[in-house]
C-alpha cells in the first residue's frame, strides 16, 4: 500500500518542521515564514548533513566534520573515541536496571555544565518527578538539563527543534526507543516499524541540526537488542553497558563506532551517588585475588589502548569416568580445549580426562591469544596443586607444537604489571627487538610451554 500524503508546516527561513501553523516560527522567531506543505509521508528517509553530497570532493579537501563534544567523563569519552560527535546518533543498550538512565543523566549534566548548553532528556519510561528525584541524588540536577516525559516522537522533535535556535541544544537523549512512537506509523510502541521510524526521525534531526542524539535500547533476556537488527545499522555508534547483578562494576564498550575504535573499555562502579569512574580497573579486578592459591594466574590483557591486569582461575576435578566437562566463563572453550591438548602433550600434565573449569575474575572476557599462557599455567597449577607466585604475570600465545609466540604491545603490558607491583614476568620471546621492562620487574623469556612451566614451578 502506498504511503498517504500528510500536511506539514515548514518554516521557509530555518526549514524547521512544525506540527501546526504558527504566526511566528517557534524555532527561529521569524514572522510569517511558516508555510503549509503537502509532503508524502516518508519518515524513514534520512537526511545527511552535507547538502552538496552529489558533488565529488578530493579527500584532502574534505573538512573534518567530526566535531567532538567531550562529556568530561573520561571513561565515556574514551569509549566514544574522544567524545560525542555533533550530528551523530549513539545507541546505548543494556539489561534492565544496569544503569543506562543513570549514566545518561550523569552524562547529560556533565555536557550541560561543560558546554553551558542545554541537554534535553526525554523519557518514555519515568515521570519527570522520578527523574528529577534521581538527578538530585546523583547531583546531576543541572539547570541545563531539561526533562520531558513524552512518548510521541513528533512533539519531542518539536521541542528539540525549538531549543536548537534560542539556546544551544548540546544533546538530545531519548530513553528509550522502545517506548516512543510515531503518529505516522501504525502499531504499538516498540514494534519494528515504529522503532525504525522513530530512529530515522531522530537521525534526520541529528544531521539537520548537528546535535548529538543518544538513544537507549532495551535488550532481551538472551542479551540481544530488542527490536530490529536494522537499528544497529542505522545509528553511528552502538554502546553496550554490561555488568553483573552481584557486582557493582559496570563496563561500557562500543560494539560499533563510525568515529573511533570499538576495542576501548570504560569501567564504572555503581554506588550510592550513581556511577563512579574507575580509573585503575586493574586494582579493582585484582583486589579479591586469593593469596598462594593453586589455579590462579595473572595476565595483562589489552582492552583497546589500555592494558588491564586480569586473574585467570582454573579448577580441575575428577570427571569420574564420564565425558570430561569444559566450562569457561570469560574464556573461549575451543581455545581451552587446544591448550589442554598442548599441556598434555608438551607439558607432561595429563589433564585430558579431567573436568576443567576456567573463570576470568571480574567479569571480563579474554579474547586475545596473548592470554593463552596464563590459562595454561592456571590449569597446570591446579593440576599439580602448586600455587603460582603472587607477583608473577604470564604473557604469550601458545602454538600447537608447544612453542610460545610473541605478544603485541609487550612494553605497555609490562609497564602496567610493574606499576601494580608485580616482580616477575614470564613472556614469549620478542623477535628482533630489545625489551624494555620497568624497574623492579624481572622478565624471563620462555620459548616453549615446557620452559615456561619450569620458570614458574621449579624453584
Ligand atoms: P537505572 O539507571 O534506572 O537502570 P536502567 O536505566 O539501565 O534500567 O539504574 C537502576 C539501578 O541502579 C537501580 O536498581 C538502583 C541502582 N542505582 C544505584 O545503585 N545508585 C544510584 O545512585 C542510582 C541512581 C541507581
Ligand atoms: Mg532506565
Amino acid at each position: 500500500m502506498a504511503k498517504a500524503s500528510t500536511t506539514r508546516w515548514i518554516c521557509s527561513a530555518c526549514h524547521a518542521e512544525h506540527s501546526g501553523w504558527f504566526g511566528k516560527c517557534p524555532a527561529c522567531n521569524a514572522w510569517n515564514t511558516v508555510e503549509e506543505r503537502i509532503k508524502s509521508a516518508a519518515p524513514d528517509r534520512v537526511m545527511l548533513a552535507s547538502g552538496a553530497a552529489a558533488i565529488p570532493i578530493p579527500i584532502p579537501e574534505v573538512r573534518d566534520e567530526a566535531q567532538r563534544r567531550p562529556s568530561g567523563i573520561i571513561e565515556v569519552d574514551r569509549v566514544l573515541g574522544g567524545g560525542f560527535v555533533a550530528g551523530s546518533v549513539v545507541l546505548l543498550h543494556g539489561a534492565p536496571g544496569i544503569g543506562k538512565s543513570t549514566l545518561l543523566l550523569q552524562i547529560g549534566a556533565a555536557i550541560a555544565r561543560r558546554r553551558s548548553g542545554q541537554v534535553l532528556y526525554v523519557s518514555g519510561e519515568e515521570s519527570v518527578a522520578q527523574i528529577a528525584g534521581r538527578a538530585t541524588r546523583l547531583r546531576a540536577d543541572d539547570q541545563g538539563v531539561l526533562l520531558v516525559a513524552e512518548t510521541r516522537i513528533e512533539p519531542v522533535l518539536d521541542v528539540a527543534r525549538s531549543l536548537t535556535i534560542p539556546g544551544e541544544l548540546a544533546m538530545l537523549v531519548v530513553d528509550s526507543i522502545q517506548t516512543v512512537y510515531s503518529n505516522t506509523q501504525e502499531g504499538l510502541p516498540g514494534n519494528v516499524s515504529q522503532i525504525r521510524s522513530v530512529c530515522a526521525q531522530l537521525i534526520s534531526f541529528a544531521k539537520q541540526h548537528d546535535v548529538p542524539v543518544v538513544i537507549v535500547g532495551h535488550i532481551t533476556k538472551d542479551g540481544q537488542l530488542a527490536g530490529p537488527r536494522v537499528l544497529e545499522h542505522m545509528v553511528d555508534a552502538v554502546l553496550s553497558f554490561e555488568g553483573n547483578d552481584d557486582r557493582a562494576t559496570r563496563m561500557l564498550r562500543a560494539t560499533k563506532n563510525r568515529f573511533g575504535s570499538t576495542s576501548e573499555l570504560g569501567v564504572f562502579e555503581m554506588g550510592e551517588a550513581g556511577l563512579l569512574e574507575i580509573p585503575n580497573p586493574s586494582e579493582v579486578f585484582l583486589a579479591q585475588r586469593p593469596k598462594a592459591a593453586p589455579g590462579s594466574c595473572v595476565t595483562v590483557s589489552l582492552q583497546g589502548s589500555r592494558p588491564l591486569l586480569l586473574e585467570v582461575q582454573a579448577l580441575l576435578a575428577n570427571a569420574g569416568g564420564g565425558n570430561p566437562r569444559r566450562h569457561c566463563v570469560g574464556a573461549d572453550p575451543a581455545r581451552l580445549a587446544m591448550l589442554l591438548a598442548v599441556l598434555d602433550r608438551h607439558g607432561d600434565a595429563f589433564v585430558l580426562d579431567q573436568d576443567v573449569f576456567v573463570n576470568v575474575a571480574g567479569g571480563l572476557r579474554l579474547t586475545e591469544p596473548a592470554a593463552d599462557l596464563a590459562v595454561l599455567l592456571a590449569v597446570a597449577s591446579s593440576h599439580i596443586r602448586k600455587p603460582i607466585p603472587n607477583d608473577l604475570v604470564a604473557l604469550g600465545e601458545v602454538g600447537l607444537t608447544g612453542e610460545l609466540r610473541q605478544v603485541t604491545y609487550l612494553d605497555a603490558r609490562l609497564a602496567e604489571a610493574g606499576r601494580l607491583g608485580f616482580r616477575h614476568a614470564v613472556v614469549a620471546p620478542s623477535i628482533g627487538r630489545e625489551l624494555s621492562a620497568p624497574k623492579g620487574l624481572r622478565v624471563t623469556t620462555a620459548a616453549t610451554v615446557r620452559e615456561a612451566l619450569a620458570a614458574v614451578f621449579e624453584r
